[in-house]
């Protein structure tokens, strides 16, 4: 039995692992239930008693070097696997960067107008994009075969009665008076269909921002100062603006808001082509018919509504000559706004 013991010894004296892995398999081999440490304390028990002194002496021997051998090389191949990781891990290497997704330019244009407004104390609205009638047009003053119903050239989802893509957000406006009492003061985002053909000027899809403003004495030199205050907040403090008068259902007398070109300041280029204007969007005031049809004294109340496509600001500010860019989402176009952030 001494010779046994001998031999296992040296066995662990010897043993030299060549992966960490092995060494938990000599552990279980040797120091294991039904490893070869406990096989000899099997014989043990048969052995001569007056040989057994010696023998568990001997024993115990081999139980504590190999416990001990064991926990050595455990802890040399710890160290030695943090130096190699280390070692490949160069601390002072200069960090890979991760490119940070950018906001989209239709997204940050209209943030900002919805910031400028909200300083004027505007909250933002939003409804559908799926509308009935009423709320695109019967409740804005288009009445039924009316015209002007073919200025927006409208996607029917079904016909009778119509279910419709919004061809503007003025539906939010007319959602907004079905909720609210004057005073109103809501700036409304968002998706717009019109069934027009792509090209570098229009799209099918678009982005508005609309505004409305209802209370006692509402006046139109009010939505001129609220207009301008807008455009130099947009397009910078040198920018001045013009109203042209035109036409909408909804509102009378109505107005094209035109901003001096920011471009060539309003010499003329080709941009505003040699006018030294661009026109921004559309406003005028609250048509009476729009707010009995929505419960609204027109005695009482008077207020006004303006409307502009986000696309059209945001060609104007990056100077984007074509809008289909907008909706194509090439990263190579829309990594040029990641400054912008
Ligand atoms: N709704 C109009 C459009 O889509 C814009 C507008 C809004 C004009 C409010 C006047 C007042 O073209």
């Amino acid at each position: 039995m001494t010779d046994k013991i001998n031999e296992l010894l040296r066995r662990v004296e010897e043993f030299k692992p060549k992966a960490a892995a092995e060494i938990e398999e000599f552990r279980i081999k040797i120091l294991g239930k039904k490893g070869e440490l406990n096989a000899l304390m099997e014989e043990f028990k048969t052995v001569a008693p007056e040989l057994k002194r010696e023998l568990g002496q001997q024993i115990n021997r081999l139980k504590n070097e190999a416990s001990a051998r064991i926990n050595a090389l455990r802890e040399e191949w710890q160290n030695a696997a943090a130096d190699t990781a280390s070692s490949d891990d160069d601390l002072t290497r200069p960090g890979t960067s991760e490119h940070l997704g950018s906001r989209h330019p239709i997204s940050l244009v209209r943030n900002q107008i919805v910031e400028v407004f909200s300083r004027l104390g505007y909250t933002v609205a939003e409804g559908p994009e799926i509308e009935d009638d009423w709320h695109v047009f019967s409740a804005l003053n288009f009445p039924p075969e009316h015209p002007a119903r073919d200025m927006q050239d409208t996607f029917f989802i079904e016909k009778d009665p119509d279910i419709l893509l919004r061809t503007h957000t003025s539906s939010i406006q007319v959602r907004t008076m079905e909720r609210q009492k004057p005073p109103i003061r809501v700036i409304c985002p968002g998706r717009v269909f019109r069934n027009e053909a792509i090209s570098y000027r229009a799209h099918c899809i678009f982005h508005q921002i609309e505004g409305l403003y209802i209370d006692e004495g509402v006046s139109f030199a009010d939505m001129k100062q609220s207009l301008l205050y807008f455009a130099k907040e947009i397009f910078g403090e040198q920018t001045a603006i013009r109203m042209r008068p035109s036409y909408f259902p909804f509102t009378e007398p109505s107005a094209e808001v035109d901003v001096s070109c920011n471009l060539c300041g309003g010499k003329g280029c080709p941009v505003c082509k040699g006018t030294g204007w661009l026109e921004i969007m559309g406003c005028g005031m609250v048509d009476p018919n729009v707010l009995k049809a929505n419960d609204i004294d027109p005695e009482k109340y008077s207020g006004f509504a303006f409307g502009m496509g986000i696309e059209r600001i945001a060609m104007l500010k990056y100077g984007v000559k074509d809008l289909r860019l907008y909706f194509e989402n090439d990263v190579r176009f829309l990594h040029q706004f990641d400054e912008a952030l």
